[in-house]
């Protein structure tokens, strides 16, 4: 049920505005409370009247009431909504949502909406198809919001194939869904480490590496939208989630982020082990800065502590701890050799073979593998969705469906 819940249904220039009339009758059935922007052009495709009188709204379509100069807010109504769902979506707006431009109050209202938001896309199957097309929906996706994927059948211009909008009932039972995930992790404390870390060579040179903490990052956001308390612990990098339910714990060497996550762990249902974490650390770290003399410097190292292996000793029966693997050769072999030796439940094994997969990508393709063997192969994705897949693993796991 959507009882309570506020949703802004943006309807653009397309055929299956009409279809849009039945998806606002279905949220309002199970509930939901629904104001509706229409562009200009979709006005053409359905009258306002017949929206208005389904969603119990007046209609917004100018940025101002020409008749009593009333504005309307743009800002307000993002502040209203759980929930902004553009049905249908054309090209044309996805490429404008994507770009930035503001010219139409669907559009500023999307720019300054706070809320989820959900895209049902509508066209032509050459349209749906064109890269152009293709990248604005990824940039959107790469952004947050969810794509509900056009459905293929019969189009308006007579042909078949990829394009059409998604049934109303889908859409509504996606919508649904949409906010039972907001709740799935609700009570529950997952602790994350994240990004790189430094190990002090002087008080100005250190070993570090290359991990930008993007996966970390998106993640914890995975996490926050579905209601969980996260418990962030991170080497130096800017990938820093926001929200509410987030505790930051900056760290910068390897045993200061052990010490951090051994001390929060007793507390986390969930722990995720994302960061990069130096495998050795300079056995002296000078004090005062190393001067360049003689021919050769050696630099003598010692193991630190593996943190993942330390909590999956720790673990109790319902805790769960999931390890990533970045590997180059015997990628699944070595996957599940981790997996065994440090006791964790999960093992992301992304492999630097794969293009734009592993450090600094905004993409990664990742297989999860379970201490039962079973593995799941995703494609190559941007790394929001791979980590809302990692959550999804996790939460079928918990949930035992
Ligand atoms: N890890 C950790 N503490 C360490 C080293 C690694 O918690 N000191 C965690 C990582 O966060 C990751 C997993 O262990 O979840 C595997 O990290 P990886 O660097 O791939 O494995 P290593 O055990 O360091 O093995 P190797 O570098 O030899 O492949």
């Amino acid at each position: 049920m959507l009882k309570g819940k506020h949703i802004i249904i943006g309807i653009t220039g397309s055929i299956a505005a009409y279809k849009a009339a039945t998806l606002i009758r279905l949220l309002v059935k199970r509930g939901a409370e629904v104001k509706v922007i229409m562009t200009p052009l979709a006005k053409e495709f359905i009258t306002p009247l017949t929206i208005a009188t389904l969603c119990k709204n007046p209609i917004l379509v100018d940025f101002y009431n020409p008749e009593n100069g009333d504005w309307n807010s743009h800002v307000d109504l993002g502040l209203w909504a759980d929930l902004y769902l553009i049905a249908p979506a054309t090209a044309n707006t996805m490429a404008k949502m994507a770009t930035g431009v503001a010219d139409n109050l669907l559009l500023t209202t999307y720019l300054s909406a706070k809320c989820p938001v959900m895209v049902a896309p509508a066209m032509d199957l050459d349209m749906y198809q064109h890269p152009a097309t293709q990248q604005n929906i990824c940039t959107l996706q790469n952004r947050g919001n969810v794509i509900i994927e056009a459905a293929t059948g019969e189009l308006a211009s007579g042909l078949s194939g990829k394009g059409r909008m998604e049934e109303p009932e889908v859409i509504a039972d996606a919508v649904e869904r949409f906010f039972a995930s907001q709740r799935r992790f609700e009570g529950k404390t997952v602790l994350i480490t994240s990004g790189p870390t430094y190990e002090p060579i002087d008080p100005v040179r250190f070993i570090g590496n290359y991990s930008s903490g993007k996966m970390g990052k998106s993640i914890a956001e995975v996490f926050l939208a579905q209601g969980a308390n996260v418990i962030f612990i991170t080497g130096p990098t800017a990938n820093i989630p926001l929200g509410d339910n987030l505790d930051v714990v900056k760290v910068k060497t390897a045993a200061e982020m052990h010490a951090a996550a051994v001390s929060y762990f007793p507390s986390a249902d969930i722990a995720i082990m994302a960061a990069a974490v130096a495998d050795f650390t300079p056995e002296i770290s000078s004090d005062t800065k190393i001067k360049r003399e003689g021919d050769s410097l050696t630099l003598v190292l010692k193991p630190t502590k593996d943190i993942a292996a330390e909590l999956g000793k720790q673990k109790g029966p319902s805790q769960v701890l999931v390890g990533f693997a970045l590997e180059t050769n015997n990628e699944a072999q070595n996957a599940a050799k981790k997996l065994a030796s440090k006791g964790l439940d999960f093992i992301v094994l992304n492999s630097l073979n794969d293009t734009g997969a592993g450090f600094g990508f905004d993409t990664n393709k990742v297989t999860i593998i379970h201490k039962s063997g079973e593995s799941v192969p995703f494609d190559l994705k941007p790394k929001n969705q791979v980590a809302a897949d990692i959550v999804d693993v996790i939460h079928r796991y918990q949930s035992g469906s």
